[in-house]
């Protein structure tokens, strides 16, 4: 047999040199690889439990879960009613993260006033070894002013490990308290051997006089270790509580109601370390106080020590402070320092509230005809679908994601994530593609995400039942591929250009490996990439609209789209919840923001298709394009109205226009599908601008102040204006701006307004409150609703970061 042509150059000399060139690509893999190693590894822990106030855990199932809790314990009513640990509404003057960097760790302040205390937590990450390094807090109470100086305070330090071992080093029998530091040593599986240190620390005890005292004396840490079964270790407080509550009733019974022990001390749990699942670690303080905790793993080169932490976190300060400047730095006119303590705070905290979340959720896979939803009145039946209860338990799975809201929604929102890492991507790209892949992995064989991820029976306890269970049949703004886009931008800007910024990408390997790294970035995309064609295609396949039975006219025959999950007063599915829409429902209902969502996301999987060199894949993808572009045109725009509206079929079977202005009537221009020179954008830009209609001094109203139910029913997506939409007219006013054309004035204009309105009006409220708000009201500027919502409201960091385009003319405004 002969060898092929080529085989026959084949000499020990290109042999040789193959085996060279084999060799260096090698060494580069292995530098990539170690370099994602290093990466991977300082996001292992963090202060990933975002319900509590603090609380550490690994990206780790079932592993070590520690958090804190605290009350006063003054006064024997308070106490229960004051004992912080899990994220509450309007029981704190506000808290959170002033500057905080998932990789290297950051301070959070805490303001207390119901219990007469401030509490920092100073959170560092020290990276070596071979199981993700060490960690360590420092946890700092602060009576405020109006405080009694000998304000007693009781400090809990809860540890729990679900698999693995945990126990108390070194425990003396028969002590009344520990005297100096608490060591738990434990060992799981991936963590290796640990070792979790509180320790002594800083402050006065109170001498209670009681002679209880000499029983459990006050100076020492008292430490109660127990086994819980599994399923009720994220318990804690309720843990903590009856054991608390068994201690009271045995020191009441011995001392009596007559002479019952002072709170501080009738508020301790007994004192009996050991082994256990959960370790409960209790001081008792008089005035300020402080100690560490301190986690260090075995194959780490050395132990964290206090002085680490005191070390690492100034660090921390100035690193963060000088990258934020890079990167995020607000803009003019907001220069003055406050608007950058304001953006460090709101962007510390969207990041700050990353968690990992793992269990099982509940899902309704019953296919049950009546969601099929396709009949007059197919809302009824689907109502009783649902009442039926179908659902199952599913999973476990994990998340890794960021959050809305740390009181309120502590779960990941499939829509809100992809605004929330709009900002986050500008800092830590490697982290942000982390959590897309981490939704991806959540999608089923068919290509359905769960909208909202509701994991584990701790995820559960907050939402009510009927609210908990997910059907694959209900779709959510695929809004992760805005960030796939903004991804592909950053990796085309650096790869193409020699734009100065691009140095400081180049030198941040350790949150930018995948996009500096071109071949990274591909094969994460690559890897991707099945899964986002299967999303996209399951959209196409179970939110299709019906063009072909109603007699409609349109370019394509198949682009056109229908939100299911709907009610007469809700399409909850479209995340824009109560926003009017046709009434009643109809199956032959078509949603113009779904098919402008669709339009997006079908741009972005062309990009990362020819990204890939998939090229018949972009050709479809093109074509796709182009027929959804026609169809909104000749199915949602209307002319009499001169905006975009939801169709639907009436009374005499004839398609119809439902015109609501809002939001949605602009759809097609906030996800970015109208170009410069559309013939739309006139009168786009009038609804926009008009304060009879979306304007407001504020921002722009989610509905029309002109609409009949404008601030009606629940008027939660009818009036109120929400950050993300708002955002996403700034970015298309901007491009305006900077797109030659019959609207580049006027888009300057309005961009550099709204730009303003939208900062002062979040500000304004942050200053007042000390909180972001999910909503504004548009005619007082008031942040509304939930409370402490550092999800998207947190993009104002991004549109302060914008450029300041004001003052090309005369008259520019003063600093703000
Ligand atoms: C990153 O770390 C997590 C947690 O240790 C681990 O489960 C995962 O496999 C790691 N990923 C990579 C790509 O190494």
């Amino acid at each position: 047999m002969e060898l092929p042509v080529r085989w026959q150059f084949f000499s020990p000399l290109v042999f040789f040199l193959f085996l060279a060139q084999l060799w260096v690509i090698h060494a580069e893999e292995d530098a990539v690889s170690s370099i994602q190693k290093a990466s991977n590894d300082s996001l292992l822990w963090g202060p990933y439990r975002p319900n509590l106030y603090f609380g550490v855990r690994p990206r780790i199932p079932r592993s070590l879960m520690s958090g804190l809790l605290w009350t006063r314990v003054e006064d024997y009513q308070s106490i229960q009613s004051n004992f912080r640990y899990t994220c509450e509404q309007h029981e704190l003057d506000g808290y959170g993260w002033d500057e905080y960097d998932v990789r290297t760790g950051g301070r959070q302040t805490i303001h207390d006033p119901a219990n007469g205390i401030d509490i920092t937590t100073e959170f560092v990450k020290i990276p070596g070894g071979s199981h993700g390094g060490n960690w360590g807090v420092r946890i700092r109470g602060t009576p405020r002013e109006d405080a009694s100086p000998n304000l007693r305070t009781t400090v809990v330090w809860a540890a729990s490990l679900e698999v693995g071992r945990l126990e108390v080093a070194e425990v003396e029998e028969g002590t009344t308290g520990i005297v100096g530091d608490v060591v738990l040593k434990g060992h799981t599986e991936e963590l290796g051997d640990f070792e979790m240190a509180i320790t002594e620390g800083k402050g006065d005890h109170p001498v209670t006089g009681h002679p209880s005292y000499d029983d459990k004396p006050l100076d020492r840490t008292l430490v109660k270790s127990v086994y819980m079964q599994a399923e009720a270790l994220w318990q804690t407080k309720a843990i903590l509580f009856a054991h608390l509550k068994s201690e009271i009733d045995a020191l009441l019974a011995k001392w009596t109601q007559e002479n019952p022990p002072p709170p501080a001390q009738l508020y301790t749990i007994d004192h009996a370390p050991g082994q256990g699942n959960v370790h409960m670690i209790q001081k008792v303080f008089e005035g300020p106080f402080e100690f560490d905790v301190l986690f260090s793993s075995a194959s780490a080169p050395k132990q964290i020590t206090p002085a680490d932490i005191t070390q690492q976190i100034r660090s921390i300060t100035t690193g963060f402070s000088g990258r934020f400047k890079e990167i995020l730095a607000p803009k003019a006119p907001f220069l003055k320092e406050r608007y950058e303590e304001f953006s460090k705070s709101l962007f510390s905290n969207l990041i700050g509230g990353i968690g990992y979340f793992y269990g099982d959720s509940r899902v309704d896979r019953s296919y049950d005809s009546a969601y099929e939803e396709d009949n007059e009145g197919f809302w009824e039946d689907a109502a009783e679908a649902r009442a039926r209860n179908q659902a199952e338990m599913e999973g476990p799975s994990e998340l890794f994601t960021s959050i809305p809201s740390r009181p309120f929604f502590p779960r990941g929102f499939l829509w809100d994530e992809g605004f929330h890492l709009l900002p986050v991507i500008d800092w830590d790209v490697d982290l942000s593609l982390d959590i897309v892949k981490s939704w991806f992995n959540l999608m089923d064989e068919d290509g359905w995400i769960g909208r909202e991820q509701i994991l584990g029976a701790e995820a559960r306890s907050k939402v009510p039942a009927e609210f908990q269970v997910q059907y694959p049949h209900y779709a959510n703004p695929p809004t992760l591929f805005m960030v796939l886009t903004a991804f592909l931008d950053k990796l085309d800007s650096l790869h193409k250009s020699d734009n100065p910024s691009n140095t400081i990408l180049k030198s941040d390997t350790s949150y930018s490996s995948r996009l500096i790294n071109k071949d990274a970035a591909l094969d994460y995309l690559r890897n991707l990439y099945p899964l986002l064609k299967r999303h996209y295609f399951w959209f196409r396949k179970t939110q299709a609209g019906d063009i072909t039975s109603y007699d409609r006219e349109a370019y394509s025959t198949k682009e056109a789209y229908r939100w299911r999950g709907r009610t007469p007063q809700h399409i909850l599915t479209s995340g824009i919840d109560d926003y009017p829409r046709p009434n009643p429902p109809h199956p032959g209902e078509l949603h113009v923001d779904l098919i402008s969502w669709m339009g997006m996301m079908t741009r972005a999987l062309g990009r990362i298709g020819s990204a890939l060199g998939e090229t018949d894949d972009v050709k479809q993808f093109a074509r796709y394009e182009d027929a959804i572009l026609h169809n909104i045109e000749d199915l949602h725009w209307d002319d009499k109205a001169k905006v975009y509206c939801d169709a639907t079929i009436d009374d005499y079977e004839e398609n119809v226009h439902v015109c609501h202005k809002g939001y949605i009537s602009i759809f097609p221009f906030l996800v970015g599908l109208l170009p410069p020179d559309s013939p739309r954008l006139k009168a786009i830009l009038d609804v926009l601008s008009d304060p009879e209609e979306l304007w407001s001094e504020y921002g722009l109203r989610s509905l029309s102040k002109s609409d009949e139910f404008y601030h009606t029913a629940e008027d939660y997506w009818r009036g109120p204006i929400w950050i993300n939409m708002n955002y996403l007219a700034v970015v298309q006013l901007l491009k305006l701006s900077q797109s030659p054309g019959p609207h580049q004035k006027r888009a300057t204009q309005l961009y550099t307004d709204l730009r303003q309105n939208l900062v002062k009006t979040v500000y304004e409220s942050w200053k007042e409150t000390g909180f972001a708000w999910e909503q504004y009201n548009p005619e007082t500027g008031k942040g509304q609703r939930t409370q402490h919502f550092t999800g998207w409201t947190s993009l104002v960091v991004k549109i302060m970061a914008m450029p300041n385009l004001e003052g090309s003319g005369s008259g520019a405004r003063d600093e703000l």
